[in-house]
């Protein structure tokens, strides 16, 4: 098999440190892969006053597939989230969150849910403008990208032999904008007559997920709900050391774990790259290296149901080099 380019964006705070282990597993398995290194985030914008230099962007657009480690977006304040930028940027319109259910490790069993997430517009975006007393934050719902995103989800619902798929709303109060992803939804449900189309309020997907997440199969929903009800769901599984994310567009697809540059144990070398290891199975998987992303896979779920060198997060004590080198020893 043939060395496969592809991008590597190790991002903030624990993003260095899982995105290390992460290649230090790749290569161990045998994944053949030629990495190009490139800077973004709120570090790189120290160092050079950019968050996403030009050369980045280039090597996105040449080798199509990047491996991304988390990045810091200010709260409250400072420069727009570089996720929101390279989404809009190059078109990734789909935000793929695959969570299943791992013996000893997750509170739920018998979880195995996949979140599409519209990736391009919705109140996430971050579009505010101020007015005479504060500020307001445009929701933007259009057809064309609930159509592609809801057409999305039956399509993967299909080709994965999935029999659900679940559309959450708060139709009830914004009936223009979450009632036309509704209406949308609906009406593409049609096309697809084996799979049953389900639809949810938001407050009470929430409270649904956490009291019988078994009945949950695909969830598509607008961008922020989409953003929540993804950590959540990564709470019933094990946390968010555990599951990863693919922001799919037609050209380019960037892998990335679902949390955050995590701050709180960064340079610690206590982080689980596992989020992120699964994200890199995903790239596997789409690049057509099967092979090596069952391999990974079986390293990972034995080395997490045999409890073996658990980071902190998943109840153990052990660090990312231990976890590292135990799912290594299980390839
Ligand atoms: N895709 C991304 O790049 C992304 C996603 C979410 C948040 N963020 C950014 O990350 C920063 C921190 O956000 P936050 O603290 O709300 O969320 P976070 O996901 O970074 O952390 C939440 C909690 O989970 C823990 N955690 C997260 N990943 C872990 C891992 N791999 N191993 C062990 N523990 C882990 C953290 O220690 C923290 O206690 C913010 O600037 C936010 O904007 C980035």
């Amino acid at each position: 098999m043939s060395k496969t380019d592809i991008v590597l964006l190790p991002g903030d705070g624990i993003g260095p440190e899982i995105v290390d282990a992460v290649t230090e597993i790749l290569d161990a398995a045998g994944a053949d892969l030629n990495y190009h290194k490139y800077e973004i985030g709120a570090a790189e914008f120290e160092r050079n006053g950019k968050l996403i230099p030009d050369e980045t962007i280039d090597a996105i657009n040449k080798y199509k597939i990047a491996l991304k480690g988390p990045v810091t977006t200010p709260i409250g304040k400072g420069f727009k989230s570089v996720n929101v930028q390279l989404r809009l940027k190059f078109d990734l319109y789909i935000n793929l969150r695959p969570a299943y259910s791992i013996a000893n490790i997750s509170k739920f069993q018998n979880v195995d849910i996949v979140t599409v997430r519209e990736n391009t517009e919705d109140l996430y975006i971050g579009e505010e403008h101020q007015i005479e007393d504060g500020f307001e934050a445009i929701k933007r719902i259009t057809v064309k990208a609930s159509d592609r995103i809801i057409r999305f989800a039956f399509e993967y619902a299909k080709a994965n032999g999935r029999k659900k798929v679940t559309c959450v709303h708060k139709a009830n109060i914004l009936k223009q904008s979450d009632g036309l992803f509704l209406a949308r939804f609906n009406e593409i449900a049609k096309e697809y007559p084996d799979i049953t189309p389900d639809t949810k309020i938001v407050d009470n997907m929430c409270m649904q997920l956490v009291i019988n997440p078994s009945q949950f199969d695909v969830i598509v929903a607008p961008n922020l709900y989409g953003d929540i009800l993804s950590d959540l769901i990564a709470g019933l599984v094990g946390g968010l050391g555990l599951v990863p994310g693919a922001n799919l567009g037609k050209e380019v697809a960037i892998f990335e774990a679902v949390h955050g540059s995590a701050p709180d144990i960064a340079g610690k070398g206590i982080a689980n790259p596992i989020a992120l290891l699964e994200a890199a199975v995903m790239m596997l998987n789409h690049i057509g290296k099967k092979d090596i992303a069952e391999k990974i896979t079986n390293a990972i779920l034995k080395t997490l149901t045999n409890g073996e060198s658990l980071t902190k997060d998943l109840g153990g004590n052990a660090n990312t080099k231990e976890l590292t080198k135990a799912i290594i020893n299980n390839l």
